[in-house]
């Protein structure tokens, strides 16, 4: 059949096989390959790519169905030399590891700012939902994310990734949890009964502060 498509800015024609699903035709017969196969049930996200603005799963619209459209996939994200703050935020914060998840990711993550460009981290976490990375670097991918909606947003870091950095720090051992460090220059206080009694023996009344100690 014959279909008429635009990928990343530049007009294809091609005579294809009705069953051919998009994904193969972007990468056998345009030779994109950065959309990839990384399942046969659609549930990976690794074909992730945009068609007419929507994030869609390459491997589940036939080459056919997007006759008339305009693909984008990952090649046509960056101008030139210039990537865009989503790809920078992934090299910024480290969000790939093996690098086979994150052109959908990148697909993916980009559509959710085109249509929410301050998302939470849980609407961060949604909408990734149906991507996924065998190396399990979905913190780092988030924080990417993040970053990219910070520099949308001109202010470097998104509002929530701002709240979630003044979190106080949670104790992550289980001596931590007993005896939580104390912030730095912040004044000692006793603990026990005996250590109070023993800083105080022998302060008088009327003495300055600090002094009359044994
Ligand atoms: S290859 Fe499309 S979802 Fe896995
Ligand atoms: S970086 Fe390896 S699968 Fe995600």
């Amino acid at each position: 059949m014959e279909i008429s498509v635009t990928v990343n800015g530049r007009s294809y024609q091609h005579n294809v096989p009705p069953r051919l699903l998009l994904v193969h035709y972007l990468r056998e017969y345009l030779n994109l390959t950065g959309a990839h196969v990384g399942c046969d049930t659609s549930q990976c996200g690794a074909c992730v790519v945009h068609v007419n603005g929507q994030s869609v799963k390459s491997c589940t619209l036939l080459a056919v169905q997007a006759n008339g459209s305009e693909v984008t996939t990952i090649e046509g994200l960056a101008k030139g030399d210039t990537y865009t703050p989503m790809q920078q935020g992934f090299w910024e914060k480290h969000g790939l590891q093996c690098g086979f998840c994150t052109p959908g990711m990148i697909m993916s993550a980009s559509a959710l700012l085109q249509r929410n460009a301050n998302p939470s981290e849980t609407e961060i976490r949604h909408a990734l939902e149906g991507n996924l990375c065998r190396c399990t670097g979905y913190e780092n991918i988030v924080r990417a994310v993040q970053y990219a909606a910070g520099q949308i947003n001109g202010s470097g870091s998104n509002g929530h990734a701002m709240h979630e950095q003044a979190k106080p720090e949670t104790p992550e051992t289980p001596a931590e949890l007993e005896h939580p460090q104390r912030d730095e220059g912040a004044p000692e206080h006793p603990e026990t009964v005996e250590e109070w009694q023993s800083e105080n023996a022998g302060v008088s009344d009327d003495a300055p502060a600090g002094e009359g100690r044994s």
